[in-house]
């Protein structure tokens, strides 16, 4: 049997999957097409959808719109606030349903509070964006972003605690991390 919670203030639209212990909470909207996997969260105020994949056990805080092009993966976290935009040149007198951007962000990546992703981009895996961040460009795996526009200011572990180098190498409880060309290898423990 599918187990998963939907609040009776939030309508989920035909032909919508949604997977085992996933939580959908007050006044939120899935449109058609979606298709959201296991364990995952939603807080209020959240729209996913039409046609938007979202991976296993994904945080969204309150107030996040998934729109369509928007992909996310397995065990990533939406901060209270994220914004997505799926048109680059938005104008309400023309319809540009045919030109949205894909935007992808890759398993365990962080969008803090209140940033906004131009459409487009791709956030890298275990990436964390800092609050209020506006993504622009692609986002390495690991990086940690902040600022408008957002730039680079160091890079994060998987547990999500900005790493210390001693000779281009550090560690946290998941991983050993070495910084080559500006890169990070990432052998787990
Ligand atoms: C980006 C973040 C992870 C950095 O944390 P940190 O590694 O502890 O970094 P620090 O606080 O030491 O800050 C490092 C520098 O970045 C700046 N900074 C930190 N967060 C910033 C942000 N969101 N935007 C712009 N600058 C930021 C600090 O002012 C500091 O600048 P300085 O070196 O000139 O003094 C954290 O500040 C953040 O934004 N987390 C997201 C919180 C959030 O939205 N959670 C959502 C769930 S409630």
């Amino acid at each position: 049997m599918n187990t998963f919670f939907v609040h009776e203030s939030s309508y989920v639209d035909e032909g919508v999957c949604i997977g085992e212990g996933t939580k959908i909470w007050h006044f939120s909207h899935i449109l058609s097409g979606s298709c959201i996997g296991t364990n995952c969260s939603f807080g209020q105020n959240c729209v996913v959808g039409p046609h938007v994949k979202i991976g296993h056990s994904v945080k969204v805080q309150n107030n996040v719109s998934i729109y369509e092009g928007v992909e996310i993966e397995d065990d990533v976290f939406l901060g209270p606030s994220v914004v997505f935009t799926n048109v680059i040149n938005p104008r309400a007198f023309i319809s540009r349903k045919n030109e949205f951007k894909k935007t992808l962000v890759k398993k365990g990546a962080s969008i803090g509070a209140n940033a906004t992703v131009i459409c487009g981009v791709t956030i890298g895996h275990y990436a964390l964006i800092g609050s209020g961040a506006v993504v622009s460009k692609d986002v390495q795996p690991h990086a940690l972003m902040v600022g408008v526009p957002a730039k680079q200011i160091g890079w994060v572990g998987i547990s999500g605690s900005t790493l210390i180098f001693t000779n281009e190498q550090s560690e946290d409880d998941y991983a050993y991390y070495h910084l080559v060309n500006d890169a990070l290898k990432v052998v787990l423990k």
